[in-house]
């Protein structure tokens, strides 16, 4: 079945939002990298990886269904960075208008009954859940550890850890 404009139209949108995902998360990580606090930097480029590993995903999705992506261009994200906690509320706010995205693309996709994008999309609200949750524990610790430096280092220890 061939794949409706609107919904064409969305996904190439979503790509761009993932792109753009990568990009903040690589900001993010060079801000780290400077400071520097190289366990937080390894964990954004991770995340920066799997952002782009995203926007792959649905370009994949767009082939398959017999059609050929629309690249948007990329809005630069933030790259003044005031504090880790700056960073890493910013990360969630970030990701939590990802989930909205994700969510209207699903709404699209019921309305306009095309099925196969539902189930593909599910992997992507799955997603989601995962990432609000990663980046809601972080900022929380930032918070809990406070000014705090000898506890920042032990976080930041755990985070690149966990990135490897
Ligand atoms: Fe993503
Ligand atoms: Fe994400």
């Amino acid at each position: 079945m061939e794949m409706n404009d609107k919904i064409f139209k969305a996904l190439n949108e979503q790509i761009k939002h993932e792109f753009y995902s990568a990009n903040l998360y690589l900001s993010m990580a060079s801000y780290f990298e400077n400071i520097p606090l190289e366990g937080f930097s390894k964990w954004f480029l991770k995340q920066s990886e799997e952002e782009r590993e995203h926007g792959m995903k649905i370009y994949t999705y767009i082939t398959d269904r017999n059609l050929h992506v629309h690249m948007h261009a990329i809005d630069q994200p933030t790259i003044k960075f005031k504090s880790p906690e700056e960073a890493f509320t910013m990360a969630l706010e970030h990701e939590q208008k990802v989930t909205q995205y994700i969510h209207q693309l699903y709404e699209l996709a019921t309305k306009e009954k095309d099925y196969a994008t539902q189930v593909f999309l599910q992997w992507f609200i799955t997603e989601q859940v995962e990432e609000e949750k990663n980046a809601q524990d972080n900022l929380d610790r930032i918070k809990l550890v406070g000014s705090d430096k000898a506890a920042l280092f032990i976080i930041d220890q755990k985070l690149g850890a966990l990135a490897s």
